[in-house]
């Protein structure tokens, strides 16, 4: 059973991947229609004041969702060369996490990532961004595994990620068997 998470505001690539790999007892929540503030600086969550975050919306069922699951995989678009800014908002609101350790700690974390170059003219930026998550790791306390990068290339088209990837079927495949 597993989490997965579309942080894409739309329900297009990262979307579809998730759908592909999917199982009958997997949860998808896709950011496309639950909308996530960003962290206010309050530190309600730190002083204790919270369980997991003052600000009520739908990040209060997500945080009800990450308790569940042991894996959670997140598929993100590149945004002008790094993550997209709706999951660091995301990262953000998960400051609580020492206080809850049910939501991440030694937990499976799977990161796809998405984008409208080819793999090879990303590599900098998957390698910033994986490399971002192992940072992560450090303080939040879960494994992290990169399952891989998909390119949707320059069409806007609703099966434009499958269309330009010729064995497309192959490795959402061995995404799915890698999870
Ligand atoms: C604001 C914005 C910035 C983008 N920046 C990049 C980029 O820097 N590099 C890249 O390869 N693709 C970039 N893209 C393309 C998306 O990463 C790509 O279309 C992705 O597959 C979208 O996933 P989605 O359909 O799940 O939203 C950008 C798209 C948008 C909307």
């Amino acid at each position: 059973m597993k989490l997965l998470i579309n942080v894409s505001n739309r329900e297009k690539n990262c979307y579809k991947i998730l759908s592909e790999i999917r199982n009958d007892n997997d949860y998808v929540f896709s950011l496309s229609d639950n909308k996530i503030k960003p962290c206010n600086g309050c530190s309600d969550c730190k002083k204790g004041l919270v369980k997991y975050c003052s600000i009520n919306d739908d990040m209060q069922e997500l945080y009800k969702q990450m308790s569940k699951y042991e894996k959670i995989v997140i598929a993100t678009p590149i945004y002008m060369n790094f993550l997209c800014g709706q999951l660091k908002i995301l990262i953000d609101r998960l400051r609580s996490h020492s206080m809850n350790p049910e939501l991440l700690k030694n937990k499976n974390l799977y990161l796809i990532i998405t984008g409208m170059l080819s793999e090879e003219e990303n590599k900098e930026v998957i390698d910033m961004i994986t490399k971002y998550f192992e940072s992560l790791t450090e303080f939040m306390e879960f494994n992290f595994h990169y399952v891989g990068y998909l390119s949707s290339g320059n069409s806007e088209e609703i099966d434009a990620i499958e269309k330009n990837n010729t064995n497309y079927k192959e490795i959402v495949e061995n995404m799915k068997n890698e999870i």
